[in-house]
């Protein structure tokens, strides 16, 4: 029996493995450039969504500390649009949210509760005896404690450099900002840039959502 087979057949791919491997890759690349190219483009992704501002000085210290001590294994800081969420955590994320988060925590593990909107939702003073240890506040609590955040100095001597860099990403500080920056952090502690970090989380949706309610 002559095997007659085109050459753009299905059965050239099945019965070869080196053009199997090609089509593919093939495939998933412009099927994922349809995906994400349009993303570098659209409004609601590259431009901070109403009330987002770039983090201060004093909060973007307390988000180094955040990454160093790996709360990210534990949290994360994304609200997906499901009801349970919605209802737990508060109005579900947006990508415009996240314009000046170099790099993103959104994280994907929840030993912990997320804290996307965490801001606001606790006083500081609850915060520093939570982060001292968790235990003092919530008894059945399995969160590591961080008593040492109380007694370092939040570091002034890199975050010139640290906020020229995020600049470089695309965080419009102005200079005056930037030389502000050591002063602000002037006799702050670890703790108290990690607080104010935690308390800037999501806040900026959450009161345009109450906004929208007194305004009806
Ligand atoms: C081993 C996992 C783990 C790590 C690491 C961890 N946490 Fe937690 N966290 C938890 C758990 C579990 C809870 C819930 C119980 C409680 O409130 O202590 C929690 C609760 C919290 C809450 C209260 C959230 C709410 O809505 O009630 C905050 C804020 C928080 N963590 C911040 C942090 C920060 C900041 C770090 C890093 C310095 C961190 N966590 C590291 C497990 C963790």
């Amino acid at each position: 029996m002559s095997e007659q087979r085109r050459f753009f057949s299905h059965e050239t791919l099945e019965r070869n493995a080196g053009w199997l491997i090609i089509a593919t890759i093939a495939a998933i690349s412009i099927a994922g450039l349809v995906q994400i190219v349009p993303l570098f483009f659209q409004h609601s992704t590259t431009e901070p969504s109403p009330g987002v501002v770039p983090y201060s000085a004093l909060r973007l210290a307390g988000r180094d500390i955040y990454q160093r001590e790996g709360c990210l294994g534990c949290h994360s800081q994304q609200i997906r649009t499901l009801r349970s969420e919605v209802e737990r955590y508060g109005p579900y994320s947006l990508a415009g949210e996240s314009v000046y988060d170099h790099p993103f925590l959104w994280g994907s593990k929840r030993t912990g509760p997320d804290l996307a909107r965490v801001g606001g939702r606790y006083s500081d003073a609850w915060h520093q005896i939570h982060l001292n240890n968790p235990r003092d506040v919530v008894p059945e609590s399995n969160m590591p404690a961080y008593p040492y955040l109380a007694k370092n100095a939040a570091d002034a001597s890199s975050i010139q450099s640290h906020m020229v860099a995020m600049r470089r990403l695309g965080v419009p500080y102005t200079d005056e900002e930037i030389a502000n920056a050591p002063k602000e952090l002037e006799g702050k502690t670890e703790l108290d840039a990690l607080v104010a970090y935690l308390q800037g989380l999501g806040i900026n949706r959450r009161y345009i959502i109450v906004d929208e309610v007194v305004a009806k």
